[in-house]
């Protein structure tokens, strides 16, 4: 059995805690957690249905502890920190997504990985889904001929602004901070660089002027506010384990975006999100990739509200006319299901931990890199050149990323 640690046991590190022990059979044991709220580890050891020790010192953590394995999982302004408690040491890990909330940090985290001996896994769970596997095997096998553009698009609910998600320099953006995912998904079907992007990033429907401080359960409006903290926590657990105002003053992230992407092999598309949209059970995340033979058209969120679930499905058009479906039942999970696979990859390393990571920090990075450019040509107002943004030791390392 392999002994692994969390940082950060709120919702996400709950969520792993249990989720590498069930779906390895329980060949991973949580031994010990780093987390500085007592309600959260309270929360977190009934969630788990056991009591890992608990820290609220990293370093004393792995020092007394020395885990097979460990897992970052606190909010996105502390990874860099918590990620630098490892250098020296050999621990096979897995970073949560995105890599840190500003693009000094995350250079950081880029030359941390690049001297670190042990792999270190982006929890970019997606690509772990049986469903972008099969979009990812679809476009090994070139169904859609010369690949040339994409539109990806999602609109979801304002369950991320109740939480540290809610300002730029703790979350990042919801272009770092959520549709790293979709960036990450992209360049993984497509396998290439990002080159330039342009974007359109409006805040327009959170923020206001409430207290910094406010919270749902102490609000006069409780009653009648549209936002309040009311999300159904069996489905989105991982997003809602705070209460903050989404319409406090400190509230500084856009809402509403839209980017328009080049990659290096001059595949271009654009990507949306909007963040007010939830029609009770509305959430879209959609995919459409066009190439001189078809169009693949991925659907992560078809809705069934009688079943009170979702599930997913690729459809691929051909432009001779023929046209292939497949479907996907999540079980019920998040994330498309991408957990199991996350937790046996994991296993996998902690076995053999010169083996390469499925989702590696160079990609993830790559998959960043449009969101910290989308913002810059946000305020630009101009397309801006990804390369531009790099010094040097950062562009070698991002020149390596997707060579086969
Ligand atoms: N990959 C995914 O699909 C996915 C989904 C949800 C969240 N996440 C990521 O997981 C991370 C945590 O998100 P969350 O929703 O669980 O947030 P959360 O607020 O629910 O949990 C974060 C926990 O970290 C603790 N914490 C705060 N500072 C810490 C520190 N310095 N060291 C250790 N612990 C600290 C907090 O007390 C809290 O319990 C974020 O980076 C987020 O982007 C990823």
């Amino acid at each position: 059995m392999k002994s692994i640690v969390i940082i950060g046991f709120g919702g996400m590190g709950k969520r792993h805690a249990l989720d590498m022990e069930e779906f390895t059979g329980r060949k991973i044991h949580v031994a010990a957690v780093c987390e500085p709220d007592d309600k959260r580890y309270a929360q977190g050891c009934e969630w788990l249905k056991s009591s890992p020790k608990r820290f609220t010192d990293i370093k004393m953590m792995l020092d007394e502890i020395r885990p097979d394995g460990a897992i970052i999982a606190s909010p996105n302004f502390t990874h860099w920190d918590s990620l630098s408690h490892f250098k020296g040491r050999n621990i096979p890990l897995i970073i949560e997504k995105p890599l840190d909330s500003t693009m000094d940090k995350i250079f950081e985290i880029v030359r941390f990985a690049e001297s670190y001996i042990a792999p270190i896994m982006v929890h970019h769970v997606m690509r772990y889904s049986p469903i972008v596997r099969k979009a990812r095997q679809l476009m090994e096998q070139n169904v859609l001929g010369k690949v040339c553009s994409f539109q990806f698009q999602q609109t979801t609910h304002g369950a991320h602004y109740h939480n540290f998600r809610r300002t730029m320099a703790t979350g990042g953006g919801q272009l770092l901070e959520k549709a790293t995912h979709d960036f990450d998904i992209l360049l993984h079907l497509i396998q290439s660089r990002p080159k330039r992007v342009a974007a359109i990033c409006k805040q327009q429907y959170f923020g206001g002027d409430r207290p910094d401080d406010l919270r749902c359960n102490d609000c006069p409006d409780i009653g009648t506010c549209q936002q309040r903290d009311n999300y159904p926590r069996e489905k989105s657990d991982t997003l809602c384990t705070d209460n903050m105002c989404v319409f406090a003053k400190c509230v500084d992230v856009p809402d509403n975006e839209l980017c328009m992407i080049e990659l290096d092999n001059g595949v271009f598309g654009s990507y949306s999100n909007t963040y007010f949209v939830w029609g009770g059970y509305f959430f879209s995340r959609v995919y459409q990739i066009t190439g001189t033979e078809a169009v693949m058209r991925i659907c992560f969120t078809m809705p069934h509200p009688e079943k009170d679930h979702y599930d997913g499905k690729i459809e691929v058009y051909g432009n001779k006319g023929w046209y292939e479906k497949y479907e996907f039942d999540y079980e019920k999970r998040i994330h498309y299901n991408g957990a199991p696979g996350v937790a046996a990859h994991f296993h996998e390393l902690l076995l053999d931990n010169a083996a390469k990571p499925y989702s590696p920090v160079n990609e993830a990075f790559a998959a960043e890199l449009i969101a910290i450019a989308a913002y810059k040509a946000n305020d630009a107002g101009t397309f801006v050149n990804v390369r531009d943004m790099l010094p040097g030791d950062i562009k070698a390392f991002f020149e390596k990323t997707f060579l086969l």
